[in-house]
């Protein structure tokens, strides 16, 4: 199964460009194509409603919205359980008073993200393709970031816990069980459920992000030709490669022949920014235009490679 993410600066085409490529990549494969952006779109290009999950299209073309608020809550929820149980004591705090104001928290918009990404990366091994449309440049990088943020973070209270184990040790030996023997422990690491669960939280996290920065994933990058296209994309791609996320392809939308020198100049500086990436011209479309539904069969049926 392969992964596409399609990027980009607001509006310079992303869900449309992901869109023609699921409709092109349906023509011979089992495709889905994911929404991640709040603001989704995708019903809109098809011309057709989107409404519980994954909706069906054609035979090879599913369709779905993920519903950022929905997710947030639900991730919160599983959180503040998992919290609940763990540390029993926190229940005293009754952490679900306080659930209204913590889905405004920041990040949880980006972990609820990612958790969707990785449940639909496992769940829907089906599909030969899942093409992920995702929210504007700032959104998407700190998403895309979490794993390795996390896996740091979650390094580190490893290394605290262990540090409370060895404490509690320690005073488990002052204690003292008047013994000849060894003194044995009344836990062992492995027993801790504490740990239990940020090792399997570790694991999680390193999974996705060898599965994000793999071979099967790609990321688009979509800009038009105009020089603020031309920085954000710029920004993107030293974001990218800082995460070790795969930059594959590169599409220049919009191009009419009155913008035909800025294209080449923009192209031009992207090409020197990333050397071999393919990279794909889109012309400005005037039926787009009409904005009338199903726009969609009017872009370019070749977007993405063959190779691919
Ligand atoms: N090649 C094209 N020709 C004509 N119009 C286009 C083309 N590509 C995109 N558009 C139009 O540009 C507008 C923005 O496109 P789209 O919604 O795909 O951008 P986006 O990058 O997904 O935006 P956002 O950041 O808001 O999600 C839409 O009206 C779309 O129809
Ligand atoms: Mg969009």
């Amino acid at each position: 199964m392969k992964i596409l993410f399609f990027t980009g600066k607001g509006g310079v085409g992303k869900s449309t460009m992901a869109a023609a490529s699921a409709w092109q990549l349906s023509q011979k494969s089992r495709v889905l194509i994911v929404s991640l952006d709040p603001a989704h779109n995708l019903g809109d290009i098809f011309g057709t409603g989107i409404k519980h999950g994954k909706t069906k299209f054609t035979n090879t073309l599913y369709l779905n919205e993920v519903n950022l608020r929905e997710l947030s809550k639900e991730y919160l929820q599983k959180e503040i359980n998992v919290l609940s149980s763990t540390y029993r004591y926190l229940q005293v705090l009754n952490l679900d008073n306080y659930f209204s104001i913590l889905k405004y928290s920041p990040g949880i918009e980006e972990y609820a993200l990612l958790t969707s990404i990785e449940k639909t990366i496992r769940d829907e091994v089906d599909f030969d393709y899942i093409i992920f449309d995702t929210p504007p440049t700032g959104l998407t990088l700190r998403f895309l970031a979490l794993p390795k943020v996390t896996i740091t973070w979650i390094n580190r209270l490893i290394g605290i816990r262990r540090q409370i184990l060895e404490k509690r040790y320690t005073i488990h030996r002052i204690r003292g069980t008047l013994s000849s023997e060894e003194t044995i422990l009344d836990y062992k690491e492995e027993d801790d459920d504490i740990l239990k669960r940020l090792w399997e939280l570790s694991n999680n996290y390193q999974a996705l992000d060898r599965t994000l920065c793999g071979s099967d994933c790609n990321v688009v990058l979509v800009f038009n030709p105009d020089i603020l296209s031309l920085r954000e994309s710029q920004r993107l791609i030293e974001g990218l490669d800082d995460l070790g996320l795969p930059l594959r392809l590169l599409v220049d939308n919009k191009v009419t022949e009155e913008n035909e020198d800025m294209a080449t100049y923009v192209e031009k500086q992207m090409k020197g920014m990333t050397q071999d990436i393919p990279l794909e011209r889109i012309q400005l479309a005037k039926t787009l235009l009409d904005g009338r539904k199903g726009a969609l069969y009017d872009v370019p049926e070749s977007i993405i490679p063959d190779s691919w």
